[in-house]
């Protein structure tokens, strides 16, 4: 049998994380997709850093874009970050070179998924990105597989989990916001631009990644009202206890009859329902559908295992085949991406 062979770009905690399942759990996965599931090659900025894992059989690139054009490698595994850069030269690179993408990096999506749909879908290839949306989640397969005879009404989450550790953490300490910033800080919870986080920006493009896929739409980021958390106060928090609430960093999109509103912002939810009821640095989404009614996901929504899950679902759909789109509007419609999979079959 032909083995799936993977270029791995970005070594750090996500990218580690893979290279352990890909060698600790081969028999697993060889098993459940019928065939082995290898890496070739892989890349990152430095080359002697120890990432705990042996490397030592792999072919190593110095460029990422070199990486995906590997003829060893069938599919890129982004895991660098950042939303242009080498992330979107080395996807856009993997697409023309005819070889499927496996990513991590919601904020590239968010702002250029588009493009890349169009992309993969005229080379008759798939961007598979469940690790996006709430890490560990199989949020993304929940809504394309198992709930894929419902009409979505509504998706709500808590998709960022360094916004919950904080809420929850100035709600049971009784800390102020700065304090707890910088708890945050020294655990290493926030991105490297804490911004993205606190101001709300990397769960709203998360829920522009979801509700493209829920209704079927394009990726709209820009279209996703944003309030982040900076402005919560210890007395904001304690009035909304005492009303029987707690504040979460809410995401809803719904389609009304004015289009899809996407919101991201602080919100009163009751503190005995599933949100109200969600501790420390972990997500939560809900999901609406006509027939099942309300689906609710809790998990861890980021960290090394967790997102490495994610990625080798995505890993693993593709070793057995299957190639259907996964966002809401691929580019030029359903036929095209009909007639590509029939092409790539
Ligand atoms: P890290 O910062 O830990 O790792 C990034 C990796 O990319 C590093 O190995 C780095 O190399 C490599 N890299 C960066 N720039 C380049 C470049 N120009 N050329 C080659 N390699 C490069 O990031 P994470 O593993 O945390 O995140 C990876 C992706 O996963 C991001 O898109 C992130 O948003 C997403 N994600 C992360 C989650 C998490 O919990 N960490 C959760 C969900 C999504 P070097 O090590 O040599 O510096
Ligand atoms: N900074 C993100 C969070 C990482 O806290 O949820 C996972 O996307």
């Amino acid at each position: 049998t032909t083995p799936l062979r993977l270029g791995i770009a970005g070594l750090g905690t996500v990218g580690a994380g893979v290279v352990k399942i890909v060698q600790s759990h081969a028999n697993l996965l060889a098993q459940r997709s019928g065939r082995p599931v290898v890496i070739t090659a892989v890349s990152a900025r430095t080359r002697a850093r120890d990432r705990g894992v042996d490397l030592s059989a792999y072919a190593w690139e110095d460029d990422p874009v070199a990486l995906a054009r590997r003829e060893d490698v069938d599919v890129l595994v982004e895991l660098m970050g950042g939303s242009d850069g080498p992330a979107k030269a080395a996807t856009e690179a993997a697409l023309a070179e005819g070889k499927d993408v496996v990513t991590a990096n919601k904020a590239m999506l968010a702002l250029h998924g588009q493009a890349l749909a169009e992309a993969a879908e005229q080379a008759g290839r798939v961007i598979r990105f469940e690790a996006a949306v709430a890490g560990g989640i199989p949020v993304i397969k929940a809504l394309t597989e198992g709930l894929a005879g419902n009409r979505i009404e509504r998706v709500m989450g808590v998709m960022n989990g360094t916004c919950n550790y904080i809420l929850t953490r100035m709600e049971s300490e009784g800390l102020p916001y700065e304090t707890v910033f910088e708890e945050a800080n020294a655990l290493g919870y926030l991105e490297a631009d804490p911004t993205l986080d606190v101001g709300g920006i990397d769960a709203g493009h998360k829920l522009a990644l979801l509700s493209s896929i829920a209704f079927g739409t394009r990726v709209d980021f820009d279209g996703v009202e944003l309030e982040g958390i900076e402005r919560v106060s210890i007395v904001d928090i304690r009035h909304a206890a005492d009303m029987g609430f707690r504040i979460k960093l809410l995401g809803v999109a719904q389609m009304t009859g004015r289009g899809l509103e996407q919101r991201m912002s602080p919100c009163l939810v009751p503190a005995h329902s599933p949100l109200g009821t969600l501790e420390g640095p972990t997500n939560m989404v809900v999901l609406e559908g006509d027939s099942v009614g309300q689906v609710v996901l809790r998990g861890a929504g980021a960290g090394e295992g967790p997102t490495a899950s994610a990625v080798m679902g995505d890993v693993m759909d593709i070793a057995r085949g299957c190639r259907l789109p996964t966002f809401g509007q691929p580019a030029a419609g359903l036929a095209t991406a009909r007639s590509a999979r029939a092409s790539a079959a």
